[in-house]
């Protein structure tokens, strides 16, 4: 542990993989994400999408019978963190269905609870590219929630040989590399906990005329 971490503030971090398999990759890497923040002093609230699975979305079934419980948790579980850490596989240069609608069922809270809120984005792909594409995906909505996605997002390459038999990178270059994204969110979430910033509202469409009827604006 170094010094920064000596002096950091506390943080709470959701860390989930969006992949429902039994030996998934992405859940490996969610296990790695999660070793990371709390060596790096970060409390770890760790989850599984399971937790989170959602039919369909319906706005007639959200009418008539209210939120899903996997729509609920993922709500409770957000508010109660500063940051999340989503570890998801790339569906068809996408990002999977069931998180879509995960997205889509919290997204109808009021208030909204992506808004905000610090994402860091990760993926594992048996792919030479580790499932980026995905991410970029996954990007638009939380951004367009108003989640503060970071910047860089680490996405493994060949993620099924990429594991020691110990659950760490094999290459531990590329270990420290996940590391320090890591580390660099940390300190972000952090000051932005701790050194709040001014954003005031969240404006579904920042350039539409004002209208109550239409508003999205909290
Ligand atoms: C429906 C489906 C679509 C997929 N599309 C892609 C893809 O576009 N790019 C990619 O790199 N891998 C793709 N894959 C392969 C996944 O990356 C691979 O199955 C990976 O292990 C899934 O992550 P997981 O192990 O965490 O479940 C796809 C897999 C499935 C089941």
């Amino acid at each position: 542990m170094d010094q920064s971490d000596v002096q950091r503030r506390a943080i709470r971090l959701l860390v989930f993989s969006a992949s429902l398999r039994r030996d998934s990759i992405n859940t490996r890497l969610a296990d790695l994400a999660a070793t990371c923040l709390e060596a790096h002093g970060g409390t770890v609230d760790r989850a599984s999408m399971g937790d989170f699975d959602c039919p369909s979305y319906n706005f007639d079934v959200q009418s008539d019978e209210g939120f899903p419980p996997g729509a609920e948790e993922l709500r409770r579980r957000l508010e109660a963190c500063d940051g999340f850490v989503v570890c998801s596989p790339e569906y068809n240069a996408s990002l999977p269905g069931t998180l879509k609608n995960a997205i889509d069922w919290v997204s109808r809270y009021e208030p909204q609870p992506f808004n905000e809120r610090h994402g860091l984005l990760v993926s594992a792909s048996p792919s030479m590219v580790g499932g980026n594409r995905g991410l970029w995906a996954l990007r638009v909505p939380f951004e367009h929630l108003g989640a503060r996605i970071y910047p860089d997002m680490f996405s493994l390459a060949q993620a099924h040989r990429a594991f020691d038999s110990e659950g760490r990178m094999a290459d531990p270059k590329l270990q420290e590399r996940f590391d320090t994204n890591i580390v660099n969110f940390m300190d972000l979430v952090e000051a932005s906990k701790h050194y709040p910033c001014i954003k005031r509202a969240w404006v579904e469409y920042l350039g539409e005329r004002p209208e109550p009827a239409l508003d999205r604006v909290e």
